[in-house]
């Protein structure tokens, strides 16, 4: 029988599975700060809206890189290539991975990784609750599009996509 249950505390690890059955790109989100540049790992990216272009991201609350993020008024989603699973590796670990990849600031101090499949360049639109994370929206001002296969995230394993006939 497939298990069937009611989200709750106790349960929270195979209500985790059920979500990691949906399939993702991953990201790695940067933003400016006080201190310097930082960056996160992060698969909760989504698109919102074409007219205006507004996506969004979800950062947990108790991440210590949390406040840098909630308070940074631009950032940049990048799109990772399936050949950056390292990257993706490194920017879950540490914020402060950037010495692993080649990087440069625009002329809004906001870090680039220079090379990934998609980049987004956001202002901050809105931060909304979102219980143990924070909804931040962001106003897409700027695109770098290139060649190259998604990196892809499902089942707690990372992938190729394959396309199906
Ligand atoms: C594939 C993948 C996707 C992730 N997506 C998110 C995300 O969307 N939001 C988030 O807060 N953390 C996400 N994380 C976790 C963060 O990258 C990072 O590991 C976490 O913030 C570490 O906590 P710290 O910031 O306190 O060091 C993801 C990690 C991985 C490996």
């Amino acid at each position: 029988m497939a298990p069937e249950f009611d989200p709750t505390a106790e349960n929270q690890r195979i209500y985790r599975d059920a979500l990691g059955c949906f399939a993702t790109g991953i990201t790695i989100v940067t933003a400016p700060t006080p201190t310097g540049p930082i960056g996160m790992t992060a698969n909760s990216f989504s698109s919102i809206s074409l007219d205006p272009p507004l996506v969004l991201w979800s950062p947990a609350k108790k991440s210590q890189r949390y406040p840098l993020f909630a308070g940074a008024d631009r950032f940049a989603i990048h799109v990772l290539r399936a050949d950056q699973k390292d990257l993706a590796l490194e920017f879950a670990r540490r914020g402060d991975a950037f010495d692993q990849v080649a990087w440069h600031t625009n002329a809004l101090n906001v870090p680039l990784i220079d090379d990934c499949l998609a980049r987004f360049d956001c202002q901050t639109h809105a931060i909304h609750d979102g219980g143990d994370h924070a909804i931040i929206v962001g106003h897409v001002v700027h695109v770098t599009l290139n060649d190259g296969a998604p990196l892809v995230f499902a089942q707690r394993s990372y992938g190729n996509f394959q396309q199906i006939s």
